[in-house]
């Protein structure tokens, strides 16, 4: 028998939003015989020694780079990191895979469902797709992100559906089984037909997707991060950008089925304020989307004192409870006073397990901000009664009736779960869609 693998939003970290393709230095600065492979299995060790693993940070994921093709068609770990001379990966993963696990991780890999990768690696799956299935069940990969790069929307639910059934292929009968991140909505632009097409097919495949533009890749400004707007290249994503285009296709998410707003800039990256960071992580939860952190975490494992507060968001274990109810339902935009990602107050509800709802409010305002939420705006009724909201960041829960009023800083925002008691539950249980 197996597990079902992708039930809750995938928790873990992927190297791509920090690092791309670059090789690495150690620590100490040192690059000589510093393989990719090594300083993956670094994060890893990091992951676990400061806890993000039994935080539940469990996958590792190695995103464009790590790969090339044999010339016999097969896929193999490239040997050297891009154009350096530092070693890249083992030409077989297996020994990668075991010592994941052994730490009690997962194995991560990255593909695209054409010939090159999105680097120009020609490690795609195209012509390769059950070759490259069986490579991966047999070193004990746990996950593949698939990719849009060389195809188009024409050829690509032709790709990703013949990958899905060689994974199903590859791995019948296995005990492990393989999570199918599927890029292929990240490839159409926001409220597209091709979109909501794509959102459709990819269902059926696999357990998350990228539905919005990359975080921060091509940005070297740190105010870019925040407030991204994709006008001139609609390729180019910040949190405000990527929590718009995510919230806005809530209903795509059940248990099983992610909405990937890509990934969390929490830890070393100095590109959001710790305000920021806190609000990346409480709306991502709050879409339900997965976590996947792209930071240097041996930094914070070297440094723990430093990086305590990043460490304390990323652990918050009542915001990662949102992130993994077992309703699975994705947060959905209940208000927005203004359309800015500079002005304004954004709510954001999640409907949980058992009748409660998780809410964030976010203040995108200069300044610091009274706000009082109106319980009935967020789909409460029997606004008289008593009922018990937990404050997610302070881990205080207090009776309110009726409403909630609370005082926000800049960028930051507050967060609340709230218990229906013996009110009755919200007047709704699935999606509310906000207009
Ligand atoms: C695309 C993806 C990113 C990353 C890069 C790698 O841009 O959206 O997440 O995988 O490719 O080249």
């Amino acid at each position: 028998t197996s597990t079902p693998v992708g039930v809750t939003p995938l928790m873990g970290f992927n190297d791509w939003a920090r690092f791309t393709c670059s090789a690495q230095a150690r620590l100490d600065g040192t690059t000589a015989g510093y393989s990719f492979q090594q300083f993956m299995e670094d994060q890893a060790k990091a992951m676990s020694d400061t806890g993000l693993v039994a935080a539940g940070y469990k996958n590792l994921t190695v995103d464009d780079c790590w790969m090339q093709r044999n010339s016999a068609g097969y896929l193999h770990g490239a040997t050297n990191w891009g154009s350096s001379s530092q070693p890249g990966f083992d030409s077989e993963l297996t020994a990668y895979a075991d010592y994941l696990h052994s730490l009690g991780m997962q194995a991560g890999l990255y593909t695209t469902s054409g010939v090159n990768t999105c680097q120009g690696v020609p490690g795609g799956i195209m012509g390769h797709e059950q070759a490259d299935a069986n490579s991966l069940a047999y070193w004990g990969i746990d996950s593949i992100k698939l990719d849009n790069c060389g195809t188009t929307s024409s050829n690509r639910q032709s790709e990703f559906t013949s990958f899905a059934n060689a994974l199903g292929t590859a791995t019948a009968g296995h005990s492990r089984k393989i999570l199918f991140n599927e890029s292929a909505p990240a490839g159409a632009g926001p409220a597209s037909a091709t979109k909501y097409q794509t959102m459709d097919w990819v269902r059926g495949l696999g357990q998350m997707w990228r539905v919005s533009p990359d975080i921060n890749v091509w940005h070297p400004n740190p105010a870019d991060s925040w407030d991204s707007p994709h006008a001139a290249d609609w390729y180019e994503g910040g949190i405000y950008q990527n929590f718009t285009d995510t919230v806005a296709l809530a209903r795509y998410n059940s248990p099983g089925n992610a909405n990937d707003a890509d990934m969390l800039l929490i830890g070393d990256n100095g590109q959001l304020t710790l305000p920021e960071q806190r609000t990346q992580f409480a709306v991502w939860s709050a879409m339900g989307s997965p976590l996947m952190i792209s930071t240097d975490v041996r930094k914070m494992a070297a440094d723990p004192v430093t990086y305590a507060p990043q460490l304390a968001i990323l652990k918050n274990a009542d915001i990662i409870a949102v992130d993994q109810d077992a309703l699975g339902a994705g947060g959905y935009l209940a208000s927005r006073d203004n359309a800015s990602a500079t002005a304004g107050i954004d709510v954001v509800v999640k409907p949980l397990a058992g009748g409660k709802r998780a809410v964030t409010i976010v203040n995108k305002n200069a300044t610091a901000t009274n706000y009082t939420l109106d319980l009935g705006r967020v789909g409460f009724g029997n606004l008289g009664c008593a009922r018990t909201a937990k404050d997610l960041w302070n881990h205080t829960s207090s009776t309110v009736t009726g409403s909630i009023t609370t005082t926000i800083g800049s960028h930051d925002n507050a967060m609340y779960t709230i218990d229906p008691g013996n009110c009755g539950g919200a007047t709704a249980t699935g999606m509310i869609q906000s207009a």
